[in-house]
């Protein structure tokens, strides 16, 4: 048995701390923000249907595994990989792992920190009263005002990615603990309210229709990769995260139960999010397949015409900027500790390195909803046609980057790594949970991941039809 290594950056204080954290990292956009629009655009039921197995077989799976090699590298996920490499007896190109997890979270960060951005702006747009009272149309006009505009959108980029630095600079416990500490329960009050909102509008059964009557025909092949890619997303999965906070994680915490109470507080703030949203797009005879402007477009509206709508507007909006930062601390965070493990950087200054070059990419973001709209870099492959630049870094990070990231745990985990050293650091027992996820980990994951992979680039259909089955 190997001897335990001793974290250097820090421990979260205990079972409850790690939990409000990685729940802090896997609540945010994704929930808010990306799940309701695109469930709008890929049809509704299925797609939700879809997104929930993947959660159920993929993503716990993959969070317990993430979670574990994490705990024993006790290292950023680079070094973490290095270390367990090395103790497995395993190809030196796993250590690639980590390094495609570190770029997937710089290109995550960069689009990621552009629409927190818009929550931000829409704090002091709610707040200041601007948005109350008025239709679809005017609502609508306000958010095409600021996406429009690149000097605004880059203003608030700025902001948030500050804000993000700031935070990631003061470490493990005195700056990322403390912010998921407060915020979590609060959010969810707002949420409930919104849904409160959203039942009274006389359009709930319309909304609740929309997303959960499954109806195959609605979702494309495409869409069950995205469905799959948000699974990924909305767990953090995938890139490093929650190994990097999994490597903070006291030795005697059981992952496995933590990895299930993150994922499910995870779904529930996502449908509670969606049952708010699709009642209110009905209500408004608004497009639920708008696209990523959907929420900036619809809760303006109720809040707009609820009693006191402009301070819980304003509320609203601030706990999904806060929703936002714990999320994005953790897409920084492997790349800052590796940092400091191996150039001897100071937090601050690896903090404020790691935050300009993704300030930088965030460029490409920034542009592509006003001055860039037109650019579609890959116009000639037909699911990109009208793909902005956007849309493409989106794409390349959620739905091929983190499902490949996610595999490749899933393999090192349950098949590079020997059944000893996971029976001893799951420490679950070795009746039924140990066997489950261990078949879960080595046959299902990956298997799923393939065929939908295969599914998505359209070989899967044709292998079948070639062999009959189709
Ligand atoms: N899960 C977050 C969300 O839903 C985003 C996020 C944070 C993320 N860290 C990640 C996504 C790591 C992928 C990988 O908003």
């Amino acid at each position: 048995m190997t001897s335990k290594r001793e974290p250097i950056h820090g421990q979260w204080s205990g079972r409850l701390a790690f939990i409000l954290a990685a729940t802090g990292s896997a609540v945010g956009l994704g929930n808010i923000w990306k799940f309701p629009y695109i469930t709008g655009e890929n049809g509704g039921g299925a797609f939700v249907l879809v997104y929930l197995a993947c959660i159920a077989i993929i993503g716990i799976p993959i969070m317990m595994a993430e979670v574990m090699l994490g705990r024993r590298g006790r290292r950023s996920p680079i070094n973490t990989m290095r270390f367990l490499l090395v103790e497995e007896q395993a190809s030196p190109h796993w250590q690639w792992l980590g390094w495609t997890g570190v770029i997937a979270g710089f290109l995550i960060l960069s689009y990621y920190s552009v629409i927190a951005g818009w929550a931000l702006a829409y704090v002091f747009r709610t707040g200041s009263g601007m948005l109350t009272g008025l239709t679809a149309d005017g609502v609508q006009s306000i958010f095409d005002d600021l996406v429009g505009d690149p000097e605004r959108l880059l203003a608030w980029h700025t902001l948030f990615m500050i804000m993000t630095m700031t935070v990631v600079a003061r470490g493990v416990r005195s700056g990322l603990e403390q912010a998921v500490r407060f915020m979590m329960p609060t959010l969810f009050a707002l949420l409930l309210l919104l849904v409160g909102y959203a039942w009274n509008s006389g359009y709930f059964e319309q909304g609740m229709n929309f997303m959960f009557h499954t109806d195959f025909s609605k979702i494309s092949t495409n869409g069950v990769l995205t469905a799959m890619g948000h699974a990924f997303f909305t767990l953090s999965l995938g890139m490093g995260a929650i190994m990097v906070y999994g490597s903070y994680l006291p030795d005697r915490v059981s992952i496995a139960k933590v990895s299930i109470v993150v994922a499910l507080m995870d779904t529930l703030v996502a449908l509670l999010a969606g049952m708010a949203i699709f009642p209110i797009v009905f209500a408004n005879g608004l497009e639920p397949g708008s696209g990523p402007g959907l929420i900036f477009q619809t809760l303006p509206i109720a809040f707009g015409h609820m009693p006191y709508g402009a301070l819980f507007g304003m509320l609203f909006f601030l706990l999904l900027v806060f929703a936002a930062w714990t999320s994005s601390i953790s897409l920084i965070e492997p790349a800052v500790a590796w940092l400091v493990e191996n150039h001897g950087m100071t937090r601050v200054f690896a903090a404020m390195l790691a935050g300009s070059v993704t300030w930088l990419l965030g460029l490409l973001t920034v542009f592509s909803f006003n001055n860039w709209s037109e650019v579609k870099l890959l116009s000639a492959i037909p699911v990109f046609r009208d793909s902005t630049i956007f849309d493409l870094l989106d794409y390349l990070t959620a739905n091929i980057m983190l499902p490949l990231g996610g595999l490749l745990v899933a393999v090192f985990a349950a098949r590079t790594m020997s059944r000893e050293s996971s029976v001893e650091e799951l420490n679950m027992g070795d009746r039924f949970f140990y066997p489950l996820w261990r078949f879960l980990t080595r046959y299902i994951t990956p298997v799923a991941v393939v065929i939908v992979f295969l599914h998505a680039t359209g070989i899967l259909i044709v292998f079948l039809r070639a062999i009959g089955i189709l």
